[in-house]
């Protein structure tokens, strides 16, 4: 750095210096070539001034009286010095300095004389610098002499070096100020910015070497300022750094777990995992939302990844393999992403694999994802007594759409051999068999993120026998416990001709096997996990720390509170919000204690806003908050707090880690990953998990305090427990909770369903019908190539 800043100085001086230079240079000339001019006309002024003496003294013939005459004329008109020569160029008188007139050249008499006209020149001995001109004198016709007139042009020079010496002065300031700024420039714009990017690497290699450090905060956020300059090199080397911390610290991950004997997932071993056992076949996934949406702020496009544990699970896959995502379009500048082929690469910053993007019109928007998705199919898997609507109309258009995304898939895999497709959830029950039909080489499976209810249930749909066949055109249908499989293969059992193993968990139906597979959807935790139990100090300051996040976050509502229960969730009938509210009511009655002690901060983030059960829930929500508020609030607390809006991750893990109990009370759901988020976010080893006995997760989460969210007094008395319970117990149930979501992470999940079906005999693969004509598809690829065309 110092050799830099010399050899910039010195660069900076001799650059500047010979600009300077060059510049005083061509001044002094210009400057120089005014004074000549200039001292000429004097010269021409000082000539006819004394000509008229010098001609009056030779017409009198008289050349001894010349001497004097030149000398009164030279005294007066204040020439340096005069010589007076006859017609053939004899000197005849003259004054000034002997040693300018010893050195006046004769030629220029000579040649004055010879052209009968004046002729001038510089000359110069000693010190001495003068301009001579020389005029032939004439009495009438006759040249009766010449007459030599000498000017001091000693002041041209000086005037030259004075310039010079200004000029010096100005150089060296000029210098100086080029160089100061420059260095302060440099130092501010050049150094500063590198400096602290080598100093950030520096300290994040250090601290990605320190295998014990917690995952979390080796690779956080990898920021170095706002420098815009160097914005696109920022960007690079943040993505860089944080590709290597994390990859150092999933390395440090995996040593250790294999050094315990552990079984351990992680984003490395899927991707390497999927590679290696994926030879030539590609992935095709298939959901309604999209891993990366492109939205408009101002005259930029943003790119943001929706808060999606799925791009978690399934990014790693698609990009080991070169994969396609065929996604609907969502966000307001999707379409001037894409090619012609409505394709972009993803992740924007290192493209690895294909999404496709497939347009929905508002009314194919309102009827097959407001309408038979959300107001059909949502109700009629979650019992939440929220009664499900059916519409024709909405189920022609669900058709539509799903042999839509069918045909997307199909082309996409043109000319791919042994092709895997992994159809999300029940926006696309139908995909699977129209995919099929078309491509019975492809190994497909579908996942249904929420709950399979009971027969009875399931058969309030019109068109469960469609459903049903649908789905089971797929090869592998996951679900997330046992339940919910169970609950399918006994519909299909009931509803449909075929023939259902529940042994095997399997279903035959026109020589097509279908395999049912339970697989706990999970979060991204690959842990550490703390191998000793911490030095009390460290805990004592640990919670401490706890408490004053957690007073700083309440102070920002204006409440002041000691104990923290959560929630966090969409804004969703399922999720029992309003009876959550209801038990901490009753909290506050049967344990008075609690009051302007405890504050429940409720997340609910607004979801499918257009469908009226979903706003009539907001409202009911918000009004009973309003009223457990006004029942109980003091001047510096309340009992509730309602955050209305989507939390990114980083503010929702501020929440997680600062809460005493996280409350999910879910009416029914498939798996609720509030819970194992909540879990994972304790590095604290702390927190207690009050869980809904209706969802997923509380199969798996056998340590949290297992509740009926029905049941408002039980939910009471276990937030009340929880908030009772001593860290011994906190710590012993959640450091076995944390080992459970660690082992079940999402990477396990993607790779045992991928792996599962990887595995799978294509039953009656050969023999297997191809309805090739398949009507559905046949119109979405007529609707597809319309639409491009
Ligand atoms: C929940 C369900 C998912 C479902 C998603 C859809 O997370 O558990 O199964 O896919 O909601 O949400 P969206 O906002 O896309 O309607």
């Amino acid at each position: 750095m110092h050799l830099f800043r010399v050899r910039l100085i010195l660069a900076l001086i001799v650059a500047v210096t010979l600009v300077s230079v060059a510049s005083t240079y061509f001044d002094v000339l210009a400057h120089k070539h005014t004074l000549r001019v200039e001292l000429e006309r004097r010269i021409k002024w000082m000539d006819m001034s004394v000509q008229p003496g010098v001609t009056g003294a030779l017409e009198t013939g008289d050349p001894s009286a010349l001497p004097g005459v030149v000398e009164l004329l030279k005294t007066h008109t204040g020439v340096l010095g005069l010589a007076v020569y006859d017609g053939q160029g004899k000197l005849l008188a003259c004054t000034g300095p002997q040693e300018v007139l010893r050195a006046l050249p004769y030629g220029v008499i000579q040649k004055s004389i010879q052209k009968g006209d004046v002729v001038s020149a510089f000359g110069h001995s000693g010190d001495w610098q003068w301009l001579e001109e020389a005029q032939p004198l004439h009495n009438g016709n006759a040249l009766i002499g010449t007459l030599a007139v000498v000017a001091d042009a000693g002041y041209i020079r000086s005037e030259g070096i004075a310039v010079w010496q200004r000029s010096f002065l100005r150089i060296v300031a000029l210098v100086f100020f080029i160089v100061v700024v420059t260095l302060a420039m440099v130092s501010w714009f050049l150094l500063r910015p590198m400096t602290q990017v080598a100093e950030k690497l520096r300290l994040l290699r250090l601290r990605a070497d320190q295998t014990e450090q917690p995952a979390e905060s080796a690779t956080e956020k990898f920021t170095i300022g706002d420098w815009k300059l160097f914005r696109p090199l920022v960007r690079e080397v943040e993505t860089m750094a944080e590709s290597l911390i994390a990859a150092r610290a999933s390395a440090a991950t995996e040593a250790r777990l294999r050094d315990a004997g552990e079984h351990m997932w992680t984003e490395e071993r899927l991707a390497v995992h999927m590679s290696d056992r994926s030879g030539s076949s590609r992935i095709f996934v298939v959901s309604n939302r999209e891993p990366y949406v492109h939205i408009r702020q101002g005259r930029e496009t943003v790119c943001t990844v929706p808060p999606s544990g799925l791009v978690t699970a399934i990014e790693p896959v698609l990009r080991a393999c070169d994969g396609v995502w065929v996604a609907s379009g969502s966000g307001d500048a999707d379409a001037s992403m894409v090619d012609a082929f409505d394709r972009l690469r993803v992740p924007p910053d290192d493209p690895r694999y294909t999404l496709r993007r497939v347009w929905l019109s508002a009314e194919e928007e309102s009827q097959y994802y407001d309408g038979f998705a959300n107001e059909g199919l949502w109700p009629l898997c979650h019992i939440a007594h929220t009664r499900p609507i059916f519409r024709a109309a909405d189920w022609e258009c669900y058709q539509q759409v799903n042999a839509r995304f069918a045909a997307a898939v199909v082309e996409e895999m043109e000319g791919c051999t042994n092709p895997v497709v992994f159809a999300q959830d029940y926006h696309f029950a139908l995909l699977p068999r129209l995919v099929k039909a078309v491509r019975p080489d492809a190994r497909v499976a579908i996942f249904w993120h929420i709950p399979w209810p009971n027969p009875e249930a399931f058969g309030i749909c019109p068109w469960q026998d469609e459903l049903l066949d649908g789905l089971l055109g797929a090869d592998l249908i996951g679900f997330h416990i046992p339940l919910h499989c169970n609950n399918f293969l006994a519909t299909v059992d009931r509803v449909l001709e075929s023939r259902t193993d529940r042994e095997h968990m399997t279903v035959l139906r026109n020589r097509h096997l279908s395999t049912v597979r339970p697989y706990p959807v999970s979060v991204a935790f690959e842990g550490p996990l703390p191998e000793l139990d911490p030095d009390p100090e460290e805990e004592a300051q640990a919670e401490q720390e706890v408490a004053f996040a957690r007073t700083e976050l309440l102070s920002g509502f204006g409440v002041r509170a000691e104990s923290l229960v959560l929630g966090v969730d969409r804004m969703d009938y399922t999720k029992g919000i309003v009876e959550r509210l209801l038990a901490i009511e009753e909290l506050l009655e049967a344990h008075p204690w609690h009051r302007e002690r405890m504050t429940m901060v409720q997340v609910a983030a607004p979801s499918r806003t257009r469908i009226p059960s979903y706003s009539e829930l907001g409202l009911q929500v918000e009004e009973t908050v309003e009223r457990i508020n006004l029942r109980y609030q003091t001047a510096h607390w309340k009992p509730i707090v309602l955050i209305n809006r989507q939390l990114n991750h980083e503010e929702v893990g501020r929440w997680y880690r600062a809460a005493d109990v996280c409350l999910v009370t879910s009416l029914h759901d498939g798996m609720n990953l509030v819970a194992k988020e909540f879990v994972a976010a304790r590095e604290d080893e702390d927190g207690v998990l009050v869980l809904s006995k209706f969802t997923g997760a509380a199969v798996e989460l056998r340590d949290a305090l297992i509740v009926n969210p029905y049941d408002t007094e039980g939910v009471a008395e276990a937030v009340h427990e929880g908030l009772e319970m001593n860290r011994e117990e906190r710590r012993r149930r959640m450091r076995r909770m944390r080992r459970q979501v660690m082992e079940h992470n999402i990477y396990r999940w993607a790779a045992n369903v991928l792996g599962d079906l990887r595995e799978l005999r294509l039953e009656g693969g050969e023999g297997i019908e191809i309805h090739r004509a398949a009507p559905v598809s046949e119109h979405a690829l007529h609707v597809a190539d319309q639409k491009r065309a």
